[in-house]
């Protein structure tokens, strides 16, 4: 009798699923989940809010009997993450839609960063892009890999603010600028989401790390912020509210404490900001042990902070099982409501109801699509277009790129041959022995016209403890045991025999990411000086620059002809290093960080405040200035800034209307022409500075861009809309306000190199 009545249950409980799970009407949701919940023990509801670890080795077949299985079976977990195949997926949901009491179906998560089997460049260098629709497109197959491979949610898009290249991490979002960094977390989320998030081939985004993790003092990861209200409204904030307004699904605590108090307790930003002041609707989840890390930070016991983080508006709690293990407690103590509770468990099982896990928990889980739509020769086709597109050409003196396909080409560094490292850091998803090399990438695109000569010259660093930290994960750089001399020897033989050196020099996928961060920025001692040799060779020297991050390059921008930053750009690095070398593709990236001249500098941004004392423009010291006595204010390479194979020139701005009146917007407009003899694409950028306000403002603000093609001669004619919505930021009241008064704008081809024109705003 027992067991019939345990199979009618089971059998209702999983006709609803099935009937109401389809719909993605909030009222059918509502009540879906209401019916659901009344049949939910509490330890249920908890088990919905814990994402557990250690299911990344689990086994077909094993699933059921594992550790994880069994918590499964017993109703105590809501999701696993970093699990990768279909076949091991579907066993993993079969424990939970068959062996559990409510049926309930897992949500599968993983770090699908910047691509899934196909990569693309790390997010630092897609944001050197400035074009939102590739950066849709590559999110869009990112998560059509995914779900073909059974994940629903990434913990993707990282929208963290980053002004301290020392700050590993950096390498993860998008750069300085907030205007910026929000349109790429709306282009990101829309990638992922699609229109539809019930679609088998979208997945759900959690935006991270909610928030300022990116503001990590000395850039040491983990480390403290501490900031005033009115930067983050205006220089930090932005991206994470761009993303809850593309509607992200979920978004992801950080690790860092937030004026004293660590996100994942703090109420401020979970619920006063997010909820309140956002009206952000779906779940929050923790990073890594991130409640239980509140211990060390001094917040008290494990009970305390995992009531702490459901108190100020976590719902789900990654790894760390605090929340599992002592929310009834904190329940009976009265430390925690039911209510919270429930709101917390509804919200998951939401985000599981639009995914269509209800309706179908196997509908990631095709089997034809693993093997049909991942690491296609078409996505192939556009992950290395967008490469090449996210290149940064930082020097080209007399035009010494591209080079010809012809003669003999010395290819030497310890990053030529090096295909565990070209998708870069935080990518768990992809094999990282398909990437294509550069020695690869030379070889593919010369075929018999040209001799490519390889020699590695240095390991990555001399220290071998250095590198064994730098190439972890298996990004290994096969290190060469003999001596530095008999290396470098090899490869200025190899340099002697060739017409022009391309030198793959600089950082390790791994020297950048979580949990890597550097007091140094430079490219490592030994390299440098395998840098120097070459160029004593005499013979043309193109530095092809490996880095996850803003470098200090003074020495090699003052000696080396031609520098090309190409990130970490995924899986075809080496093809789309070669069309950009050869001339194949025109280079067009811009940079989204400022790269300081030295250490000293940071943080070192373009849209900084003007002080009561400012460096009067060209000069490097006067005394009592804001100035150092011994480097100048300005970078080495500005925000916005990047070359071409041609040049741009830029026409005077004509503006509409010299003033901006109530809700009327005026138009600036230049022509831009290519005056150089090959067709090329320029990100024309728009920047505005408000003179007076009740508030100080930066010196330059990006408020627009547009990326365009022009032919050899080609003039186009770009056109900005600027109105006050435009000009409107955060108050010392924390009210989003436009001031009427005098303002600057500025128009070019970097935040550097602008012209200028001046508007009044009049309300
Ligand atoms: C990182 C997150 C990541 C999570 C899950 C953490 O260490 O900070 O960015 O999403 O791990 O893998």
């Amino acid at each position: 009798m027992k067991l019939f009545r345990k199979v009618l249950i089971g059998l209702m409980v999983l006709i609803s699923l099935q009937v109401a799970g389809q719909s993605s009407d909030p009222a059918k949701m509502k009540s879906f989940i209401d019916v659901l919940m009344k049949k939910m023990t509490l330890e249920e509801k908890l088990g919905q809010l814990n994402l557990p670890a250690g299911a990344g080795d689990i086994v077909t077949g094993a699933a059921a009997s594992s550790d994880i299985g069994k918590k499964i079976q017993d109703g105590k977990v809501g999701g696993l993450f970093n699990i990768k195949s279909v076949a091991k997926i579907k066993a993993v949901q079969k424990v939970a839609v068959e062996e559990s009491r409510l049926k309930i179906p897992l949500i599968f998560g993983m770090d699908v960063i910047h691509g899934y089997q196909t990569t693309f460049p790390i997010p630092l260098g897609m944001s050197c892009i400035w074009d939102m629709s590739l950066v849709e497109k590559a999110a869009s197959i990112a998560a059509q890999e995914a779900s073909a491979d059974g994940i629903c949610w990434t913990f993707s898009p990282m929208v963290d603010i980053s002004r301290d290249p020392r700050w590993g991490r950096i390498s993860e979002g998008n750069g300085e600028d907030a205007y910026l960094g929000s349109r790429i977390a709306a282009a990101m989320v829309k990638g992922y989401q699609g229109n539809d998030l019930s679609k088998n081939n979208t997945i759900m985004a959690c935006v991270k790390h909610y928030a300022m993790y990116g503001a990590a003092e000395a850039g040491r990861d983990y480390n403290t912020t501490d900031m005033s209200r009115i930067r983050m409204y205006n220089e930090y904030l932005p991206p994470y509210k761009a993303a809850v307004d593309a509607g992200a699904g979920s978004i992801m605590a950080s690790f860092n404490e937030v004026d004293g108090v660590p996100a994942s307790a703090n109420k401020f930003l979970m619920t006063d900001v997010l909820r309140t002041q956002w009206g952000f609707k779906g779940f929050v989840v923790t990073d890594y042990t991130g409640i239980n890390e509140m211990m060390d930070h001094g917040l008290g016991d494990l009970q305390k902070v995992s009531s702490l983080a459901l108190n100020a508006g976590v719902d789900m709690d990654m790894v760390g099982e605090g929340f599992l293990s002592t929310l009834q407690k904190s329940l009976t103590e009265k430390k925690v409501t039911m209510q919270q509770i429930d709101a917390a468990c509804r919200l998951v099982l939401e985000a599981k109801y639009k995914l269509g896990l209800f309706a179908d928990p196997y509908k990631y889980c095709n089997e034809e699509r693993a093997k049909t739509e991942i690491f296609t020769p078409a996505n192939r086709k556009v992950a290395r277009s967008i490469a090449a597109e996210s290149f940064v050409l930082l020097k080209n003196k007399n035009n010494l790129l591209p080079i010809k396909k012809t003669g003999t080409i010395a290819l030497i560094g310890p990053l030529a041959d090096a295909k565990e490292n070209m998708s870069g850091t935080w990518s768990v998803a992809t094999d990282i022995s398909t990437p294509i090399s550069v020695l690869q990438g030379l070889k593919n695109a010369l075929g018999s016209n040209a001799k490519v000569l390889y020699a590695k010259g240095s390991n990555l660093d001399a220290d071998s403890l250095l590198e064994e930290h730098a190439t972890m994960f298996g990004k290994t750089l096969h290190r060469d045991v003999r001596s530095n001399e008999v290396i470098l020897k090899e490869a200025l033989e190899v340099a002697a025999q060739s017409d022009v050196i391309v030198a793959t020099l600089g950082e390790s996928a791994e020297m950048s990411g979580e949990a890597a961060s550097r007091s140094d920025i430079s490219i490592p001692k030994i390299q440098q000086e395998l840098l120097e040799a070459l160029l004593k060779t005499g013979k043309p020297v193109v530095l092809v620059l490996f880095t996850g991050r803003p470098l200090t390059l003074k020495w090699e921008n003052e000696h080396v002809p031609a520098i090309l930053n190409v990130w970490f750009s995924g899986t075809e690095a080496g093809d789309a290093i070669a069309d950009v070398l050869f001339g194949d593709v025109n280079p067009s990236g811009k940079l989204s960080t400022t790269f300081p001249q030295n250490v000293g500098q940071i943080p070192l941004y373009y849209n900084h405040k003007n002080t009561g004392r400012p460096l009067p423009e060209g000069k490097w010291f006067q005394k009592f200035r804001s100035n150092y006595l011994d480097v100048s204010n300005d970078p080495l390479y500005p925000f916005g800034y990047g070359l071409s194979y041609t040049n741009f020139s830029y026409s005077d701005i004509s503006l509409s209307s010299n003033t901006i009146k109530g809700t009327q917007s005026i138009n600036a407009t230049v022509t831009v022409t290519n005056t150089g003899s090959v067709s090329g694409k320029e990100v024309v950028q728009l920047y505005t500075r408000q003179l007076v306000g009740t508030t100080t403002h930066p010196v330059k603000e990006l408020k627009g861009f547009q990326k365009i093609e022009l032919k050899a001669g080609e003039s186009k004619t770009v056109s900005f809309n600027i109105a006050a919505s435009d000009l409107k930021f955060y108050n010392s009241d924390l009210k989003y306000v436009a001031e009427p008064g005098n303002f600057k704008l500025f128009i070019g081809g970097n935040s550097r190199d602008v012209k200028q024109a001046d508007f009044k705003l009049s309300l």
